[in-house]
């Protein structure tokens, strides 16, 4: 738990319809560059002994948190592409994820010169709502022989439920923010 990242969710947050957290103000859109390094620091002191070699996200919003945190542990940071770019061709490893905000399937595509066999990596992203991101990118690790360390997210829906079935499944998930539940009466977060 990061209590800083608490404290700005609820002082900076705005709850949209459909239990969605608007932070376009300092995690997405704009990014508060002195706060998404605070959160990289704060994912490396959890994974520090972890001989993590890589840090993993999807774009595109995973990115800045990936690279904050691939800065803090001297690792590089790669993200999966969301759509097949001509110059990947075939040397691409690729999985599938049902956006269930979205309602659709896409693929999403690492370039397999960028994570080797044995390889040990940190998945990052900044929400974890149903998982299907993260276990799209767990595909591409098992694809690609390379280790899963864990999982480090900013914000975790509780209330999803898919946090708790992957810790359940045995993966080390670590969330900075953890949301019980997001109504127009407020934000709960697990003690
Ligand atoms: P899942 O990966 O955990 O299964 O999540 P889901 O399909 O439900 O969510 C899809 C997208 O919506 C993801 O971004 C995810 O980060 C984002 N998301 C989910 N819940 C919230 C929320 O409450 N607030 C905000 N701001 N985003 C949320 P994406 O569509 O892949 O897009 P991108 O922004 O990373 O490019």
């Amino acid at each position: 738990m990061m209590k800083a990242l608490e404290e700005k969710i609820l002082k900076e947050g705005e709850i949209l319809p459909g239990h969605v957290l608007k932070v376009g103000g300092f995690l997405n859109q704009q990014m508060d560059s002195d706060f998404i390094m605070e959160i990289g620091e704060e994912i490396a002191r959890l994974y520090k002994d972890c001989g993590v070699t890589k840090v993993l996200t999807i774009e595109s919003s995973g990115i800045a948190l990936a690279v904050a945190a691939g800065i803090a542990l001297h690792v590089p940071s790669v993200f999966a592409k969301k759509h097949k770019s001509a110059n990947m061709s075939k040397d691409v490893y690729t999985a599938e994820v049902y956006s269930y905000t979205h309602k659709e399937t896409y693929e999403i595509a690492v370039a397999k010169e960028y994570i080797r066999k044995g390889e040990k990596v940190l998945l990052v992203d900044d929400f974890l709502a149903n998982g299907n991101a993260l276990r799209g990118l767990m595909k591409i690790l098992d694809k690609a022989e390379a280790t899963l360390v864990g999982c480090a997210v900013a914000i975790e829906k509780g209330f999803q439920g898919a946090g708790d079935e992957l810790r359940a499944s045995g993966i080390r998930v670590e969330s900075l923010a953890l949301i019980d539940s997001l109504t127009d009466e407020g934000i709960v977060f697990r003690a």
